[in-house]
């Protein structure tokens, strides 16, 4: 593995699963990652006006997982990347539906949640490191044949686009990933300014799992 500047090498953590570590890894970074997600989701494309309540929620789903994954960046002791992850089944019946849909086993799909990294720190390697290392937990596990994961649309007049703002589609598409358009999802959050939580459109991009032998 490369180390990446002074950065500490990205961690692996995962819930009560075959290496042994516990749920306790997971949930004693919770505070810090639902303050992490808040500050960089903050930007367009997601917008998002994170409050405690509902990433406690979110991450919670991660913690009850036998099966999750969590990479994270750490500079010293400061969590500055991190990225999830778990099997599909494991997800909210909201994400696995469109999958059930489409005539998808869920069970043969491990799902990717974010990949968030403060600015300073991206362009440097450790965004394809996330999925590297998602990927390489899902072939440990055994069983599945696709990762997915999934971005919000948004319209490309959306008054809050920056004039400059980059998709990271190719980025995507670099990994092997490919969007899925019949594969979609609404989420719910509170933009910011906003007053109220509303409903988003999320698109799916999937992978097929490469397995050696
Ligand atoms: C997604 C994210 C983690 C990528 O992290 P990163 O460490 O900067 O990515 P890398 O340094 O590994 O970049 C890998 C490649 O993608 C390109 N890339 C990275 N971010 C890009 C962007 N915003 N737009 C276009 N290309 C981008 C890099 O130039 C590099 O290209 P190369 O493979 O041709 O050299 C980071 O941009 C981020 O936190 N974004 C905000 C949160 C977000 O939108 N997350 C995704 C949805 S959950």
């Amino acid at each position: 593995m490369a180390r990446t500047s002074n950065l500490a090498y990205p961690a692996r953590y995962q819930g009560h699963g075959p290496t042994g570590y516990t749920g306790n890894d997971l949930v004693r970074y919770i505070a810090e990652l639902a303050q992490l997600r808040i500050r960089v989701f903050r930007d367009f494309p997601y917008l998002y006006e994170g409050g405690l309540k509902y990433e406690r929620r979110y991450l919670e789903t991660y913690t009850r997982s036998l099966r999750s994954v969590i990479v994270l960046v750490f500079e010293g002791a400061d969590i500055v990347g991190a990225s999830t992850g778990l099997p599909l089944a494991d997800e909210t019946p909201n994400v696995i539906a469109p999958f059930v849909e489409q005539g998808y086993d869920p069970a043969e799909i491990f799902y990717f949640g974010e990949s968030v990294l403060l600015p300073q720190y991206r362009g440097r390697g450790l965004g394809v490191r996330f999925f590297e290392e998602r990927e390489a937990h899902a072939r440990g596990l055994g069983g599945f044949c696709w990762t997915a994961f999934c971005a919000v649309d948004r319209p490309l007049d959306h008054p809050r686009r920056p004039p400059d703002h980059q998709p990271l589609d190719h980025f995507w598409e670099k990994r092997g990933y490919r969007r899925e358009p019949s594969l979609k999802a609404v989420f719910s959050w509170r933009d910011l300014d906003d007053d109220a939580e509303t409903a988003k459109s999320m698109t799916f991009w999937m992978k097929r799992l490469e397995t050696p032998g």
